[in-house]
């Protein structure tokens, strides 16, 4: 399912502007998107996950969820025998396009959709759904969804890779002057039974936390900084 292409592009712009009059937990930074061009806006990624995925060894269908601009796509990339990328930005989807190279774009498709609701993918359908940067921004009950919806097309032996910040602060360097974006949830934790209340059951889980600090000047104008828990969930029974 490709809604990339350019005779897709009314399709896919009228499809989002369905979804952000029904749906308030969108979190688009479309204009900001080609601030960098062959950068993503959201910094280089994580050295945790990073290393995660230079030292993993896992080929089959990949689902990324909330993909943006493509900043962990050159280490997906390696292990994905096919990539199903989505997100609910059209615009950042398409500069995620222009960073797979030529040869590989064959092996990714692009695919517009709110991970808030039901995925439009069928049971069992991916090896890895990898998602990152974004489960935070939900309040608990979107999040208890989302990650049901991960569990429900993940087969059996596969792995669900996510991040999820809290205690973010976002600040001005050398300043104490917070950047609060009141429509996204704030966490003091890591919710912990909310992330793994569904998954405990048949999952194995590894958690890594760590602290973050991010320099995005350029981009948004603050620092953002906070800690941040990478998890890897084995699915070894439904
Ligand atoms: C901070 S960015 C993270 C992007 C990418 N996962 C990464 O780590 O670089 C959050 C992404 O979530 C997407 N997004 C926000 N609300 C969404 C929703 N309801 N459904 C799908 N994607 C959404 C945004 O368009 C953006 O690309």
């Amino acid at each position: 399912m490709i809604y990339m292409s350019s005779k897709n592009k009314t399709r896919s712009v009228s499809r989002f502007n369905q979804f952000r009059q029904e749906n308030q937990y969108i979190f688009v930074e479309t204009e900001d998107i080609y601030k960098l061009k062959d950068e993503s806006i959201w910094g280089k990624g994580d050295v945790h996950t990073i290393n995660y995925l230079k030292g993993m060894d896992r080929s089959g269908t990949w689902l990324d969820l909330a993909a943006g601009d493509g900043r962990y796509l050159p280490y997906i990339l390696p292990h994905a025998d096919s990539l199903m990328a989505s997100d609910i930005d059209v615009v950042a989807l398409r500069k995620f396009r222009r960073m797979c190279l030529q040869w590989n774009r064959d092996r990714v498709d692009l695919i517009v959709f709110d991970i808030t609701r039901p995925f439009p993918v069928i049971n069992n359908s991916f090896d890895v759904v990898f998602c990152t940067g974004t489960l935070h921004y939900f309040p608990p009950s979107v999040v208890e969804k989302i990650v049901s919806e991960m569990d429900r097309v993940l087969r059996i032996g596969g792995l669900i890779i996510f991040d999820f910040a809290y205690k973010v602060e976002r600040v001005l360097p050398n300043s104490d002057r917070h950047f609060i974006k009141p429509q996204i949830a704030h966490y003091d934790n890591l919710p912990e039974p909310l992330l793994f209340g569904r998954l405990r059951n048949h999952f194995e889980i590894e958690k890594t936390t760590s602290f973050f600090c991010d320099d995005l000047m350029q981009t948004h104008g603050y620092i953002i900084k906070g800690e941040f828990a990478l998890i890897v969930a084995h699915k070894i029974q439904s």
